[in-house]
């Protein structure tokens, strides 16, 4: 365990905004986070800060978690179960699990943030998201200490949702997620355009999982920035679902408008395609904030951004969308 005062955030998020944590104190295992809730009370618990806008200085005492192993813990013919720990970087997990050729989350590779974060939004990409493969999560309640563990369906997985986005915000500490990953048989998905494109240039008839692991790095590398690089944190706003009055309205006024039918009444937008619409694509404004140039999703910290900033062009890009398109975008990143 390690205590640090008046610590520089910059390289915990992935935005790079520049707040300052009063106390940071960083848990390399169990025991640590096990000791610091039992004798600390509110916690600002941060993983790879990945999903996070932080807009001023944290008060709160910050938990780090960087609690790092993979291991097999059961396995049959078909299936392998392994247990990650939290503070694992959710990249470097799916590359160990193309070495050992277990597949589910190779669609997912090059996710930025940690395994303990991913539950949390149930992160998604190329028609997969990570609820398909998780049998259980683990968790420390910061309240009573208590440990805990959730099946799949007590996660109250959604698009980009789960019960520890709602009723346990705040409550508990996502310790290690065990994820039930096939060892033969893999259910590969590839019937995604980009995907699907990628694997025919690269004349792949009869992909592997690391074959669509590799596309899939190829894909995101060429058209989403690299938080290393240009801080950001992925898709800010979720893709709104409308329903068919207000669909058949706008795709009269909008006729290129692209769209998914989820059900009857239900219909999916790209949040992207509507603030591209609304000529956000590509800005670069003077307080240092953009729009990313080749996904309207994702806001930009181009250069020493502060969180409000990047909370301001948001909240102008909902308002251009609302007011143009009837839509109110939600922002899916967490805002502090
Ligand atoms: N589009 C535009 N302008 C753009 C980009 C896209 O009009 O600048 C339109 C196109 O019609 C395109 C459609 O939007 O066909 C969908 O675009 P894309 O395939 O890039 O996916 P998305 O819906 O914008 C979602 C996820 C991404 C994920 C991709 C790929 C959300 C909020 N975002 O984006 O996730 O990588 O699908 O599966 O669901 C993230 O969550 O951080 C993230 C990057």
């Amino acid at each position: 365990m390690k205590l640090s005062e008046n610590k520089s955030l910059k390289t915990y998020n992935t935005f790079g905004i520049a707040v300052n944590a009063s106390r940071f104190m960083l848990a390399e295992t169990f025991f640590d986070l096990q000791t610091i809730i039992k004798n600390k009370k509110n916690l600002f618990i941060l993983g790879g800060g990945s999903n996070m806008l932080l807009t001023k200085d944290v008060e709160q005492t910050v938990l780090h978690i960087a609690t790092k192993g993979i291991k097999i813990i059961n396995e049959d013919e078909d299936f392998a179960y392994v247990e990650v720990a939290a503070g694992e970087v959710w990249h470097e997990f799916v590359l160990w699990t193309i070495d050992h050729d277990f597949g589910g989350i190779e669609n997912l590779a090059l996710i930025p943030g940690s395994v303990g974060a991913c539950p949390i939004q149930n992160i998604g990409a190329y028609g997969v998201e990570v609820k398909d493969t998780i049998a259980t999560v683990k968790t420390l309640n910061i309240e009573t200490g208590e440990e805990a563990i959730f099946d799949n369906a007590a996660c109250q997985f959604g698009y980009r949702d789960s019960i520890f986005k709602n009723d346990l915000k705040g409550k508990v500490i996502i310790t290690a997620v065990i994820f039930k990953l096939t060892k033969k048989k893999h259910q590969l998905k590839t019937a995604y355009g980009a995907i699907a494109n990628e694997l025919r240039i690269k004349a792949i008839d009869e992909p592997t999982i690391r074959d669509v692991a590799q596309a899939v790095i190829a894909i995101r590398s060429a058209k989403l920035p690299d938080p290393k690089e240009i801080g950001n944190s992925g898709s800010f706003f979720k893709n709104p679902v409308v329903d068919k009055v207000l669909f058949e309205t706008l795709i009269n006024d909008f006729t290129d408008m692209p769209h998914y039918v989820l059900e009857e009444n239900k219909i999916k937008i790209p949040a992207a395609w509507l603030i591209e619409s609304c000529g956000f694509k590509g800005q670069k404004y003077k307080d240092g904030t953009g729009v990313h140039h080749k996904q309207a999703l994702v806001l930009i910290n181009y250069d020493n951004a502060t969180g409000e900033a990047i909370l301001a062009l948001a909240n102008k890009i909902q308002a251009a969308v609302k007011e143009k398109f009837d839509i109110a975008l939600q922002i899916e990143v967490n805002i502090f």
